[in-house]
């Protein structure tokens, strides 16, 4: 495909593994839709001397995001472990890097949805989900979760929800994707490659 193509961004930390192999699965789900690509990155971690210690590219895993990956994608995949019920630092401090892009609405009219990983079962996924959700709403992004026609969502015993796809990690963080999650992480990968594909034809018309 040409440089053209549109691309879905899947923008994700993970410490442990549990979010980045979420992630995998919706580059999948994605990748399941002609037209459009997925593009897969991740943030680097932070720590009082963070803009000094890492390199450029990780040693192994997806590449650190830039801000122009976030201008030019068509919708936007955002990952993260729950943090005491919100987003990891990391993560944070990315979105907190983006006003340039808030000023010039470079976000408006762009579905996007949230993932993420937990210890446990009722450790937040929901609340991690929702306030993931907020600075991209302030981006002008249009928010897609799960919709209930993913009947998955009503068997599934661990990881799933509508307001996005999440995934039980255990307390080791060792508990592979299961079957209800993934096929979860698929639908989710799918429709926001849809959403993308359509909402970029609106966008072109306009212009
Ligand atoms: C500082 C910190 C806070 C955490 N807070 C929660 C929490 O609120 N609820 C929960 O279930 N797990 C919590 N966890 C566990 C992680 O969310 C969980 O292990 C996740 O699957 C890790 O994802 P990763 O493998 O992608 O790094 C926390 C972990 C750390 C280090």
């Amino acid at each position: 495909m040409s440089d053209m193509t549109p691309y879905v961004l899947i923008l994700y930390y993970s410490r442990s593994g549990a979010t980045a192999a979420m992630a995998q699965q919706i580059v999948a789900g994605v990748e399941s839709v002609p037209g459009i690509q997925a593009r897969l990155r991740t943030v680097a971690p932070v720590s009082t001397t963070c803009e000094a210690v890492e390199p450029e590219i990780p040693a192994e895993g997806a590449v650190y995001a830039d801000l122009d990956d976030l201008r030019h994608c068509a919708a936007l995949a955002l990952g993260s472990p729950t943090r005491f019920g919100n987003m990891a630092a990391p993560l944070k401090y990315f979105l907190d890097s983006t006003s340039s892009l808030w000023m010039n609405g470079a976000l408006i009219d762009k579905p996007a949805c949230a993932f993420t990983s937990t210890a446990s079962l009722h450790g937040g996924q929901e609340s991690t989900l929702l306030t993931m959700l907020v600075p991209l709403l302030h981006h002008g992004m249009v928010y897609a979760g799960v919709p209930y026609n993913e009947t998955t969502l009503l068997e599934t015993r661990s990881g799933g929800t509508p307001y996005g796809v999440s995934h039980l990690a255990g307390p080791r963080s060792d508990r592979p994707v299961d079957d209800h999650e993934r096929t979860l992480c698929l639908a989710q990968g799918k429709r926001i490659a849809r959403l993308a594909l359509a909402l970029h034809a609106m966008r072109q018309e306009a212009v």
